[in-house]
């Protein structure tokens, strides 16, 4: 494809009664409001323009869109005013062209005339408007006063900033402000001196900034530009993909030169993200082509051996031979796979199916078990499907905003955005998190209510929230009695109107005081429109099933649920996590979450792949790890998922895989997991890949690959071949192909295909006959699962205990640059933000211990120990500790405890008791956990 052009009418769309104008001689009808300028370009005249972009408001400082409006004096600004009925407007007349040329030639006689050199030659809006407004020649020299010697800012380690060629249009204070929410950026100073400034006259990286690239995407000139750009050249071509990184699923126009990356540009036909981005999707994707990247399939006999290169031929059927060995001598049983949320659906599908078709076994599972199992089987239970209820979009419609157990301006940052932006416009907020999150004061929002639980008692917080709506009246009874089973309402309102539910009675356990919990029930429930969105903080815990549920009972009592503006709303984790489980990733389920023991499920599955199916679940996540433990489990395929660094109890992970005879993995890099692997499988990145990703709004996009699998394998071939080796031969001839078995297999999918998505950009599943381009929202005129059903959440407290011991509770999360177990980040520059984990603590906790920040400190819970240095901080609460686990060798994960959550075994990983005493070890660095990988047989 060649070069996306980008439509741009100027300014944003507005809503509102059409009303009828003329530009040009040419009729046009627009929604009331619309500026003249966007209503001549959807007639199809541009009227040149610099200030003015349609992702922003109109501003009215060039004065470049000057028009004639028939019956006004002067020549207004298009930009900035609106169409009334009947006007008749002129875009072309010698006074404006005049008029145009005059301010074209002041800006060009302030502007570096070196368009010839500069990196944005050709894409540059000044030049281009130059050129339109027929700028021949400037009748001012260079030697008045001028900007021409203004600084170059080089700190950000993705873009510049050239003072020199800046117009002060303020397009890029307007972007940090309205799309991104940040207000990083001011024009400081007045009329000749106004200039842009970062903060207080900052440099980029010492501001708020968190390079976003929202103001580099809207600057018209090469004032703002990524370096790639600068490095590269003008990209050439482009093509439509889906970011990597995490469950918002942004769409990009991925530009390049040849086959060379130059930039990633938010799509603003995206579906979930309209045009914007975070640092890690628009900047962060070096480390596809990074030289780390293990291309070639290798072997070795022992976890001790060096690796040895080998064909991929050689590298099948060495793992075939050895999984086929292994079951031939310890049963069918003996082996499965782990398939990965960072995969498209296409890919983890082939997985699935090779251990189900050619392992004969249904041991397969994800790494969607440690994070958001217990939505899954929450949301199944009392909605009757196991997905987020809403798009993105809803939130623009929601009047209160309840945030529990997510941190979505570092874990889901385009969301994030969005979420401000409904603030910013009068909806309110309430926060549910132990840590004072971003979200709860920034600029221009703050919280109405920030209930500072303690980690593990989300349950009796979330009954203490239904108790007030059950006892103060309300109950929205129309729609209980409409649309809810009559038995379990009636059973769990007589259960959560119990004393012990009450704001105060929990108070004690929660830590959060009464009145605060009742003032923020009330806003729920009253709300008109009222959503909430949460993350990991309800999943990874023992009661983290328990939790979703309570929030399902609350959304309905209060009538919540079913239309715009309301919902419960998984933050997903990775960028494919609910494609993950749509795919049948689970042990007990085959695609579309229905039971493997259903005989008219597998039959489907049986007539399509040729083969019976095992009716009986397989073994989850932690059953393989103890079954390898005990020798009763062998061998193992596990997809792009580093286990030994990302998964509870790591000495206990590390165990099993120790104790497997066959270990294949298949990876970018050598991970920690691939020191315990006997095959290992190169992957391939997103910008090979060729699939779908399905985000957390159930949104199916396309990846489309932007240059060839490096290794020379996409990765379904891989799973094709090795299915083939044990002796189920498996074949596509695209993964078009696998979608169209995808679909024809599952109902939920049954209208989604290549065709179709190419054509709408993306759907929402379920996508069939009765809803041919999508859901965008779920449950509307009735619940799948027929009624809703209210589920009693009794609050029992985890056994994970502190004690004078173990005094401090740990718990864990993210940060925006770094991502999950930091595989792609760390071989990027985002390492400049976030070079090392660190663990936060309280002013008061700190002082009794001696610690300050930036002491190493030792972390020791009762599984295992770990060093980290601290960071004193006053987001925590007293007894709180916080850290994140984008390192390997800051082992977060090795203090975690194998506590999970009752329902799915979904690991506790947000309430571990701990103590913190300094230490003079250092903590382990990135270097000294690569060196202890085996060398591969041949290279230095
Ligand atoms: S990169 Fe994003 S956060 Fe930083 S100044 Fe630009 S718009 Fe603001
Ligand atoms: S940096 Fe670019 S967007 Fe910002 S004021 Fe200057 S020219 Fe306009
Ligand atoms: S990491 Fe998430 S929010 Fe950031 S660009 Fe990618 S999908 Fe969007
Ligand atoms: S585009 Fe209208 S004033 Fe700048």
């Amino acid at each position: 494809m060649s070069r996306v052009r980008v439509v741009d009418l100027g300014t944003p769309a507005r809503l509102g009664v059409q009303v009828a104008v003329v530009v040009d001689g040419l009729p046009v009808s627009v929604p009331a409001g619309t500026s003249v300028m966007r209503a001549a370009a959807t007639a199809g005249v541009d009227i040149p323009r610099l200030c003015a972009t349609d992702s922003l408001e109109p501003f009215g400082s060039c004065r470049l869109c000057l028009v004639e409006v028939e019956g006004r004096p002067g020549t207004p600004a298009s930009c900035t005013t609106p169409c009334t009925p009947g006007m008749t407007v002129r875009t072309q007349s010698p006074r404006l062209e005049k008029l145009r040329r005059g301010v074209m030639e002041l800006y060009i006689s302030d502007h570096p005339l070196d368009c010839l050199t500069c990196p944005a030659n050709g894409d540059c809006e000044l030049q281009d408007m130059a050129g339109v407004v027929g700028l021949r020649e400037v009748r001012y020299g260079l030697d008045g006063a001028n900007h021409l010697d203004g600084a170059t800012d080089d700190s950000n380690p993705y873009f510049s900033f050239d003072d020199s060629k800046c117009i002060a249009c303020s397009r890029c204070v307007r972007a940090c402000g309205e799309v991104q929410g940040t207000f990083a950026l001011t024009i400081a100073g007045r009329g000749f001196d106004s200039r842009v400034s970062a903060s207080a006259g900052e440099s980029f990286m010492g501001s708020e900034c968190v390079s976003c690239g929202a103001c580099v995407q809207a600057c018209p000139t090469s004032t703002l530009q990524e370096k790639t750009v600068i490095e590269l050249g003008v990209p050439t071509r482009s093509v439509k993909t889906t970011c990597a990184y995490c469950g918002v699923g942004c769409s990009f126009v991925a530009e390049l030169r040849g086959d060379e990356v130059v930039r990633m540009v938010p799509d603003k036909d995206g579906g979930a993200n309209a045009g914007h981005s975070c640092v890690k999707g628009r900047f962060a994707w070096g480390y596809a082509t990074h030289r780390d990247r293990q291309l070639e399939p290798m072997v070795r006999e022992r976890i001790t051996d060096p690796w040895r290169v080998v064909s991929w031929d050689e590298a099948i059927a060495h793992a075939g031979d050895g999984l086929k060995a292994i079951q031939a001598e310890h049963g069918v049983g003996a082996i499965g796979g782990i398939t990965s949320s960072r995969c498209t659906n296409e890919e983890v599908y082939v997985v699935q199916k090779m251990i189900r078709a050619a392992f004969g076994n249904n041991n397969v599972d994800t790494c969607a078990r440690v994070c958001h199992s217990p939505t899954g089987y929450g949301l199944k239970q009392t909605f009757g499907t196991s997905a987020g209820t809403q798009d993105f979009e809803s939130v623009m419609h929601a009047d209160v905003v309840v945030v529990i157990g997510a941190n979505p301006t570092d874990g889901h940052p385009v969301f994030a955005s969005r979420l401000k932006r409904r603030l910013r416009a009068g909806a309110q907020l309430v926060v549910i998190d132990p840590r004072r999150i971003d979200l709860v004061r920034s600029p221009h929002v703050e919280a109405a209510e920030h209930l500072q639980l303690q980690p593990g008692t989300n349950v009796a917080i979330v009954n203490a929230l239904a108790h007030v709506v059950v006892t103060e009246g309300f109950v929205d009874r129309a729609f209980v009695a409409e649309r809810c089973e009559a038995d379990s309402f009636a059973e769990w309102e007589s259960f959560i109107a119990l004393p012990e539910n009450s704001p105060e009675a929990t108070a004690e356990i929660t830590g959060v005081p009464a009145d605060a919990v009742r003032r923020a029930a009330r806003l729920y429930a009253t709300a008109g429109n009222a959503a909430i969105y949460y993350g990991l903080g309800v999943t990874e815990h023992s009661q983290g099933s328990t939790m979703v549920m309570g929030m399902a009972n609350l959304a309905m009592a209060t009538g919540n649920i079913g239309r715009v503006g309301v919902g419960v709303n998984p933050l997903r984790g990775q960028n494919n996590v609910q494609g993950s489980c749509d795919m049948g990733s689970f042990p007990h389920e085959l695609p579309g979450y229905r039971h493997v023991s259903d005989a008219g499920v597998r039959g489907i599955f049986e007539a399509v792949w040729g083969t019976t199916i095992d009716p009986e679940p397989g073994l989850r996540i932690p059953n393989m790890f103890d079954a390898a433990i005990a020798g009763r489990y062998l061998g193992m395929f596990i997809q792009g998922e580093d286990i030994a660094q990302s998964d509870p109890n790591v000495a206990h992970v590390k165990a099993a895989l120790g104790s497997l005879e066959l270990l294949v993995v298949q990876d970018l890099f050598l991970n920690e997991t691939a020191k315990f692997a006997h095959v290992f499988l190169p992957g391939t990145s997103f910008l090979e890949k060729d699939g779908t990703f399905t985000n957390a709004e159930r949104r199916i996009n396309r990846v489309r690959p932007v240059m060839a699998p490096k290794s020379g394998r996409q990765e379904w071939q891989v799973a094709c071949e090795l299915a083939t080796a044990m002796g189920y031969p498996m074949d596509y001839a695209n993964a078009a192909e696998i979608m169209d078995e995808i679909a024809a297999t599952t109902p939920t999918f049954a209208g989604v295909s290549f065709e179709r998505l190419d054509a709408e950009g993306s759907v929402q599943w379920p996508c069939n006959d009765a809803a041919p381009h999508g859901t965008p929202i779920m449950h509307v005129d009735g619940f799948v699962r027929g009624k809703g059903h209210f589920v009693d959440t009794p609050f029992v407290p985890t056994d994970e205990r502190t004690n004078r011991k173990f005094p401090l509770i740990l718990t864990t999360g993210r940060i925006l640059s770094q991502y999950n177990v930091g595989a792609q980040t760390r071989r990027t520059p985002n390492v400049q933000w976030h070079h090392e984990d660190v663990v936060e603590i309280h002013v008061h906790d700190a002082e009794t211990r001696g610690i300050h920040t930036g002491d190493s400190v030792t972390i020791t819970s009762r599984v295992g120990e770990t060093v980290l240095r601290a960071k004193v901080s006053d987001r925590m609460p007293q007894g709180v500790v916080y850290t994140t686990f984008h390192y390997p060798g800051s082992g977060a994960n090795v203090v975690t405890t194998e506590y999970s959550d009752w329902a799915t075994n979904c690991p506790e990983y947000k309430v571990t008791a701990v103590e913190l005493a300094p230490t003079s070890r250092a903590p382990v660095t990135e270097a000294e956990m690569r060196a202890e990988h085996q060398p591969v047989a041949g290279r230095p």
